[in-house]
């Protein structure tokens, strides 16, 4: 099935050479794009993957009486060889794009050594990077976040603290892992006027957007809780790609499709 094309973008850029500049500035796919990715991948490694989002640490800048944010970050270059983990440092956004955190080094948590190192983290920002919608060729590096929101009854907890914002980065990979219990949460797009041009629910595990951060912000809608439940969980992998002049040139053809989503 093709991805969700959703048109309110689409006439902003002529396609000019297929893979390389799309007209899209995001496209919504449905899950059949990662789940194509995790196919031969060990179940139990899918299983372990995903549920290492149950051993999150809280977000401690986010300030807030309940902590409803829980976050773990690493940093990659994106190498012939695939993934190369860079050693752990602080996660920095400028002030101009995130207005609440930006120009504040975060010392985020580091990924666990088996989530950084796990075959399905690799098919995964693979696909992603395969379906970027636009130019990439120097894009060398990547940022893996993972996070969850919950909500109680009476306490929301919002995905997107700084509001309708960019992330800073060149390309951002948004997957949905855990959806349960969640009322709301709706992603949103929004052009560079700050008009809403898309939005949203990501409702199943593996459903993903994959946007331009350059051409449209985004945020998504405060997590509540279902009718009936008592907790809220959503669960994302953001997948941030961008240059990194630090780290060596982008190979021809960075992330081969190895064993993992061969
Ligand atoms: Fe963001």
């Amino acid at each position: 099935m093709p991805p969700y094309a959703p048109d309110a973008l689409t006439r902003t850029q002529p396609r000019e050479s297929q893979g390389e500049l799309t007209p899209q500035a995001f496209v919504h796919h449905r899950p059949d794009l990662i789940r194509a990715a995790l196919d031969g991948i060990p179940s139990d490694t899918v299983s372990h993957f995903v549920s290492s989002w149950n051993a999150l640490p809280a977000d401690a800048y986010v300030k807030a009486e309940r902590p409803y944010r829980f976050r773990r970050y690493g940093k990659f270059h994106l190498s012939q060889d695939g993934l190369q983990q860079v050693s752990h440092g602080p996660f920095l956004q400028a002030k101009t794009v995130n207005k609440l955190s930006g120009g504040v080094p975060r010392h985020f948590a580091p990924l666990d050594d088996a989530v950084a190192t796990s075959l399905a983290l690799r098919a995964i920002v693979g696909a992603l990077h395969d379906q970027l919608p636009g130019p990439h060729q120097d894009i060398n590096a990547c940022g893996i976040h993972q996070i969850r929101v919950t909500a109680v009854p009476g306490a929301e907890g919002d995905p997107a603290p700084e509001g309708m914002h960019q992330d800073g980065h060149r390309y951002v990979g948004q997957v949905l892992i855990r959806r349960a219990g969640v009322h709301g949460a709706q992603s949103r797009i929004y052009d560079l006027d700050r008009r809403l041009v898309y939005q949203s629910q990501l409702t199943a595990p593996w459903e993903s957007i994959i946007l331009d951060d350059r051409r449209v912000l985004h945020d998504a809608s405060p997590v509540g809780v279902a009718p009936g439940t008592d907790l809220a969980v959503r669960d994302m992998l953001l997948v941030d790609f961008f240059a990194d002049p630090a780290l060596p040139a982008p190979s021809p053809r960075p992330l081969p499709k190895g064993p993992s989503h061969d």
